[in-house]
């Protein structure tokens, strides 16, 4: 039986960080034995707030580099790069006739952005979900593994996929946001103040290139409080990150030890941050190392990059191909 197909992207926009790790990363490398697996590096979309392109090749490269390092297999999943498949810029160009301006204006990232960078309200923005749609809609994907920011972005491509199949037949699956739980992922800044992004406070932010000494820092300032005074108080949610934290990188009974710690108010939030800078140390550092080293190989890059954007490319094909025969375009 066909494996069911998976989508994902993460543009090149700097070092990949905890959220990309746990929200997006850790999935694709589940994903990689029990699915078809398309994974890409949203090279275009970066335009959309990083118009200079001196340095896009090297970020492409880390990104790369980075999601093999974390696991990713390019023989098991195909991991490729957006700007090498032209056939996503066609459909891209099909999508936008049934994207209304209303509704784009109307998506909070857009909303977020023209507030960050007045200066810069250029057409890609607008049409960014539009783009998004069209990477996933490309390969035909069911599931696409993303955290919760991303959430709007899949419902808007499956309303796209819906008003295709409607105008011009069935072509297009329903894709939809995918997480292992039964909720996507949202890892906050270590500041309390919203998510962790590769955009804001870099220092409430763990990239996956931080090294030991920077980690620590950052782990030690996190935000805390006084900790709970009375049995059966919920957790804030910068408490709770922690928590998420731990759970991720220590055992078992260290996330035990101070979960009893925090239920009978004894718990003291130093000692938990040093032994979740030390596990968390423990594993960022061999993910540094071997992304490093992985970067400098650009022999190994390019051919990686090629044998994804060939297989891209066929999968990509075939749908355009489908897609241009609902529409009645190039039928001899
Ligand atoms: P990007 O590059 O911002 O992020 C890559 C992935 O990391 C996830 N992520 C997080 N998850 C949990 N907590 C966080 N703090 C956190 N920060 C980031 C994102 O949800 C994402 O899964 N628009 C996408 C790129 C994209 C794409 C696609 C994704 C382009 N085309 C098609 C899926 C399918 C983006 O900006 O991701």
């Amino acid at each position: 039986m066909a494996k069911e197909i998976v989508v994902s992207g993460i543009r090149p926009t700097g070092y990949l960080h905890l959220g990309n790790y746990f929200g997006a990363v850790r999935n694709y490398i589940r994903m990689q034995d029990e699915y078809d697996c398309y994974f890409f590096v949203a090279d275009w979309h970066s335009l959309t707030t990083h118009p200079d392109t001196k340095s896009l090749q090297e970020s492409v490269h880390r990104v790369i580099a980075e999601n093999i390092a974390c696991g990713l297999d390019t023989n098991k999943a195909c991991f490729y790069v957006q700007s090498d498949i032209p056939e996503i810029a066609e459909l891209y160009l099909y999508l936008n006739m049934m994207a209304y301006k209303g509704e784009l204006e109307r998506t909070p990232t857009f909303k977020d952005k023209v507030r960050q960078h007045p200066e810069n309200v250029n057409a890609g923005l607008l049409t960014y979900p539009v783009l998004q749609a069209a990477d996933i809609l490309i390969h035909r994907a069911l599931k696409v593994p993303v955290g919760k920011d991303q959430e709007q972005h899949l419902e808007m491509a499956r309303n796209f996929a819906i008003r295709f199949n409607n105008w011009y037949g069935e072509v297009l699956p329903l894709p939809y946001a995918f997480n292992y739980g039964d909720s996507l992922t949202k890892i906050l800044s270590l500041d309390g103040n919203g998510k962790m992004s590769k955009s804001a406070n870099q220092m409430a932010t763990i990239y996956l290139n931080d090294d030991d000494d920077m980690i620590r820092k950052k782990i030690m300032k996190a935000k805390t409080d006084n900790g709970p005074t009375e049995k059966g108080t919920p957790k804030p949610d910068y408490i709770q990150n922690l928590f998420s934290l731990l759970e991720i990188t220590s055992r078992f009974d260290v996330i035990t030890k101070f979960e009893d710690d925090y239920d009978d108010c004894t718990i003291r939030y130093g000692d938990l941050k040093k032994q979740l800078a030390e596990d968390m140390i423990a594993f960022i550092k061999p993910i540094r190392e071997k992304a490093n080293a992985i970067q400098n190989d650009k022999d190994y890059l390019s051919k990686v990059i090629k044998t994804g954007a060939d297989k891209a490319r066929a999968s990509a094909a075939e749908t355009l191909k489908l897609v241009r025969k609902a529409m009645s375009f190039n039928i001899i």
